[in-house]
């Protein structure tokens, strides 16, 4: 108890002692909660009763019919609680609080009133009817957002009652008191800094109310705030550019990447939904997006050759509709997809027997769309041919001559170029190039053989051939195709062309005029062969000229029996028989005469036989006698020209005669 209050106290029981003593009345005030037997006021010295008269008037407390808070002690003369006051439970809220009662004395009768006043102590607590204040504000909540707190309660009065209130802690909030009427005092809680459920979903505060007492009393209550989420946080993606790479032909599905992005808020706020921006609509194609797991796949083609990197923008958004976004950089891995190409740049078909060496023959362009080792390329031709490619530079390549062309032994080469890439595995494409080697006038004619003979008969048609000689080129066509022609000389003084003449295609020789064994036997020419080159019409060619091969030719004239022999002796004059006496008694052996012939005729022709013949008549007549030559009596020795007649196989008759010595080697030879 405060000084003033005791003091108050004081004067109030001085004010009351005065009036009871003129009215027969008496007051008292004692504070509550006074223990059983403690002294309320001395009754009897207040009342100038002594105790004698208290107890012949049996005195007694007469209350009604409220309880009996307080006894009368007859022996000291004074009043004493007899039960625990609790004003509160007397008086509630009202002051001032006080009990009434009557001293009643009878012998004789009589009657005091007593006013025992009860004063409050601070003997109650300031309480909250609930345990805990429940709020949920949302964090969008404006300052100066205010919160109705319930009250708290004391039951105490005065001074011992209600006094004010404390938060803790007051990061957010203030407390603010409105004065209602009646009702002591109100409090608000207002808003003065804002929520971010982000930083704090949960508040707990506590809310002390405080009473004006002796020592101070104080109840708390606890004020659970559950902050409300707005979505005042836009997602947000854990890396701003994400690194990926991705082969070429992926399958679709295939993941390239997953982005991730966070919201701070709850719920639907923070509810991420993906989704690929600003792609070009090719590109579009090719990339897919999860839109709730930000798992980013192939869903089209992914050529290297197309793009060799993507560049993706992802969003996220929430359902508040804020947004973040972020980058992918995709690289795409080669694969080894692409055949090298070969293009044909310039290509010739037909080349020249014998060119200049390293003659371009075909310029080829390789490309290969892949990179790296899976573009590079390597070419290379058939094994064995007079050609080789050269590297002119990257993927550049010549295919030139490397060695002799010659059209007579190859006329035709199929080259066939195969280019392959250094993939693993390896990539490949050929071409074949067909190339004709042209010909070039570089053989000369050849003759079967080195030199030809060939006989005729003499007395031949003039125009008569008589054999036909044969060159071979081994060149193509024109290159090859012969001309024969007759070489000029001279035969004993005549020109070689005045006896034979050579078809100029054909090579048959021809005899000009008829032979006559007995004035040439035979005779030698050359004839040449020429091919039909040409001048050169291109430089490849050469300049070859027209090449020849000559051989000779011996024509033997073969002799005929075309002259008759000639008796020379004996000598035939005219008409006139030559005779040739023999003596009847000539012996066989006896020479008669030496027969001379000639026959200017050769070999055969030129063996002759003689013969008797019985008749002037040829061998006709000489059948008609029906004896052959062998059979006559006169036989010829044949030797040589000079042959004799002279032998007698038989003896002569007086009528055998003979008049001639015929020719007649058809018959006997
Ligand atoms: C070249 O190829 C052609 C066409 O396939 C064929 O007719 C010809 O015989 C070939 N030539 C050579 C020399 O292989
Ligand atoms: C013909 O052949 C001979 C011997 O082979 C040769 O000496 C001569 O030069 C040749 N004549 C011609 C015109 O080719």
């Amino acid at each position: 108890m405060s000084d003033r209050t005791m003091a108050r106290q004081v004067l109030l029981f001085i004010w009351f002692l005065s009036l009871s003593s003129a009215l027969g009345q008496v007051s008292y005030s004692i504070p509550e909660e006074m223990a059983k037997g403690s002294l309320v006021g001395n009754i009897a010295q207040d009342l100038g009763l002594d105790l004698k008269r208290l107890k012949s008037g049996k005195a007694r407390i007469y209350t009604g019919d409220s309880a009996e808070y307080i006894e009368l002690n007859k022996e000291r003369g004074v009043l004493l609680i007899k039960e625990r006051i609790d004003r509160e439970a007397l008086c509630g809220q009202t002051t001032p609080c006080a009990l009434h009662l009557q001293i009643i004395l009878e012998n004789p009768m009589k009657f005091f009133s007593v006013t025992i006043e009860i004063t409050d102590i601070n003997d109650n607590t300031p309480s909250f009817k609930k345990s805990m204040i429940v709020f949920r504000i949302s964090e969008a909540a404006v300052l100066g957002s205010k919160f109705m707190l319930e009250p708290a309660i004391d039951l105490d009065v005065g001074i011992n009652g209600l006094r004010s209130y404390t938060l803790k802690p007051t990061d957010n909030f203030n407390l603010k008191f409105k004065n209602q009427p009646g009702d002591g005092k109100n409090v608000e809680m207002v808003l003065k800094k804002p929520l971010d459920r982000e930083k704090q979903h949960d508040i707990k505060l506590v809310l002390t109310a405080i009473d004006g007492g002796d020592p101070q009393l104080s109840g708390s209550i606890e004020i659970h705030i559950t902050v409300l989420d707005v979505n005042d946080n836009a997602p947000v993606f854990l890396q701003s550019v994400y690194k990926a790479t991705v082969t070429e032909n992926a399958p679709k599905d295939t993941v390239v990447s997953t982005v991730s992005a966070t919201d701070p808020d709850e719920g639907i706020n923070s509810k991420i939904v993906y989704s690929i921006a600003n792609m070009h609509d090719d590109d579009q194609q090719l990339f897919g997006i999860n839109q709730d797991n930000g798992q980013v796949t192939v869903v089209g083609i992914i050529d290297f050759e197309n793009a060799r990197n993507y560049e993706i923008s992802v969003q996220a958004s929430d359902h508040g509709g804020l947004t973040d976004s972020c980058k992918i950089i995709v690289d795409v891995i080669d694969i080894n997809d692409n055949k090298p190409v070969i293009n044909i740049m310039s290509k010739t078909n037909v080349i020249a027997e014998n060119p200049a060496s390293e003659t371009v023959v075909t310029m080829i362009n390789v490309q290969d769309l892949d990179s790296g080792e899976n573009g590079e390329v390597h070419c290379s031709i058939n094994e064995n041919i007079p050609f080789t490619l050269r590297s002119t530079n990257a993927n550049f390549f010549s295919l030139v001559t490397d060695g002799d062309l010659d059209r007579e032994r190859e006329s035709e080469y199929n080259i066939s170029v195969t280019c392959a890439d250094e993939g693993v595995p390896s990539l490949s494409s050929s071409v074949t190039l067909s190339l004709q080697i042209s010909d070039v006038n570089d053989n000369a004619p050849v003759f079967d053989k080195s030199s030809y003979e060939a006989s005729v008969q003499e007395n031949n048609t003039p125009g008569l051939s008589i054999f036909t000689v044969r060159a071979r080129d081994a060149d193509f066509n024109q290159n090859a195709r012969m001309s024969y022609i007759l070489e000029d000389s001279s035969v004993n003084g005549v020109p070689v062309s005045s006896l034979v003449s050579i078809s100029a295609d054909r090579g048959v020789i021809h005899a000009v005029r008829s032979f006559d064994y007995e004035q040439i036997k035979d005779f030698t020419f050359r004839v040449k062969a020429q091919d039909g080159g040409s001048p050169p019409l291109s430089s490849n060619d050469g300049g070859n000229p027209p090449l020849s091969g000559n051989v000779s030719v011996k024509i033997m004239i073969q002799d005929q029996n075309d002259n008759a022999p000639q008796v020379l002796y004996p000598v035939q004059t005219g008409a006139s028989v030559v005779a040739e006496i023999v003596p009847r008694s000539a012996d066989v052996g006896y020479l008669v005469t030496k027969v001379v012939a000639v026959d200017v005729d050769s070999g055969q022709n030129h063996v002759y036989n003689y013969e008797v013949c019985r008749t002037t008549d040829s061998r006709k007549s000489d059948l008609k006698y029906g004896r052959p030559c062998s059979e006559s009596i006169i036989s010829l020795d044949s030797s040589g020209t000079q042959t004799l007649t002279h032998v007698q196989r038989g003896k002569l008759n007086n009528e055998d005669y003979f008049d001639q010595v015929s020719w007649c080697e058809w018959l006997c030879i």
